[in-house]
């Protein structure tokens, strides 16, 4: 499954950079093409003729030995990797990697390159569950880096704890569940909404909400990592958009119809993640409304509920709502299932901590129209994004090979 796979290994000084030379043999008896990154502490662990005869290619360390190949080495290799994974990966090298330092071969190829990254972290638990290494390993997971492990047991400092690297073969079938997953919508088309609408009142003002549009554009990346051509229909949000995904952009909930209802008839699937304005103002000023010291009333005409709209229309997509609720979750959340007449609802508590708009993180349920229920723990959005992946696969009858 791994086969004509380029794959590069990074390796960074610690103990268990000893395994990475079963990972890096593990590899090529999968038939992979394996490159080689050291840091300089790493060399201190294990030869780089090690790593260089197992893997058959140059290890590299050095920014600026003499060339090995004729081009800019370190661009050269990011560019070409289908997936980077670094094994072990250091509390230090973590760092930055969140800072986005470039001070080495390592570290300027995990910043030039484009390619998935998993990480396996190796280090002693104290620094492990140090606030600041928890802090590094939450904002890579946000940016879309996997993490593999780490395990826990006996640490070569002689204590026991979490921050073990995790087995060679687990990272192995980590990598290949990746690899099978990435092409598990393929030929599927998917349409995202994002970010929350805004009602124009005057040229300078609009009514809005406190969505931050990450739990759809996670949702987006998500989906296109799984192999789905992607649109993003996006209300304003300061997010980039992911790679590989086409964004629409709009401000109002208007808008966010006509884009929506327009692509919907040749859309496998839909997730709608936007908070949608449920209202706009009756009338939209030309010109900037000026005070004038007295009580004002805004009258407000209801927007069109688009995802009931779709529920309507559908016919074979498969439909996904959210529901953000601040009391009575699971009875609101069952009716709007019900009522918008979605596959899948997921729905979560806006004001429980770690949840909702603006945080990276959220503790959602998923409910399905049989009565089924899965509740999750709190976990970042790119990772609930990903378990709905999952369930789109399922509801679309993808068979997963595992
Ligand atoms: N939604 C929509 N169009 C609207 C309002 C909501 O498509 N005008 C979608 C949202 O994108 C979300 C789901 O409906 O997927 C539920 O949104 P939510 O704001 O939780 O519910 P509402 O239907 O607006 O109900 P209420 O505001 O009364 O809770």
């Amino acid at each position: 499954m791994l086969t004509g796979k380029k794959i590069l290994v990074g390796v960074s000084g610690g103990i268990a950079a000893y395994k990475a030379a079963d990972l890096v043999s593990r590899l090529r008896k999968m038939h992979t093409e394996v490159h080689v990154v050291m840091t300089k502490s790493a060399t201190e662990f294990i030869a780089p003729l090690t790593l260089r005869s197992l893997s058959a290619n140059p290890v590299y360390v050095d920014m600026f030995e003499e060339p090995k190949l004729w081009n800019v080495e370190h661009i050269a290799l990011a560019e070409k990797a289908d997936v980077v994974v670094v094994a072990p990966a250091t509390a230090n090298l973590l760092a930055k990697m969140a800072m986005g330092l470039a001070d080495d071969f390592l570290s300027t190829v995990l910043l030039a390159t484009r390619a998935p990254i998993f990480v396996a972290p190796a280090m002693n638990h104290a620094m492990y569950h140090h606030p600041a290494t928890q802090r590094n390993l939450k904002l890579l997971q946000e940016r879309g880096i996997h993490l593999i492990g780490p395990d826990s047991g006996f640490q070569a400092c002689g204590s026991e704890g979490d921050g073990r690297m995790s087995q060679p073969e687990e990272i192995l079938q980590t990598l290949v569940r990746f690899f099978v997953g990435s092409s598990q919508l393929k030929g599927k088309k998917a349409l995202v909404t994002a970010g929350g609408t805004q009602e124009p009142l005057d040229p300078v003002r609009f009514l809005g909400n406190r969505s931050s549009g990450r739990m759809g554009y996670a949702v987006a990346q998500a989906l296109q990592e799984a192999g789905a051509e992607t649109v993003l229909v996006s209300a304003p949000t300061d997010l980039p958009t992911p790679e590989g995904v086409t964004r629409v952009s709009v401000h109002t909930a208007l808008e966010m119809c006509d884009e929506v209802l327009s692509r919907f008839s040749e859309m496998d699937v839909v997730v709608k993640a936007a908070a949608v304005a449920d209202y706009r103002p009756a009338v939209q000023a030309e010109q900037k409304i000026k005070k004038d010291g007295s009580n004002r009333t805004i009258e407000l005409v209801p927007n069109p509920d688009i995802l009931a709209e779709l529920g309507r229309k559908k016919t074979s997509q498969v439909l996904i709502g959210f529901a953000a609720e601040t009391e009575n979750l699971l009875a609101n959340a069952q009716e709007k299932m019900l009522r918008k007449n979605v596959n899948l609802l997921v729905a979560n508590d806006v004001t429980q901590q770690g949840a909702g708009f603006g945080s990276p993180t959220n503790i959602v349920s998923f409910l399905f129209p049989d009565g089924r229920k899965i509740d999750f723990p709190q976990m970042s959005k790119l990772e609930v994004a990903r378990h709905l992946v999952t369930e789109i696969a399922h509801l679309l009858g993808v068979e997963t090979k595992e």
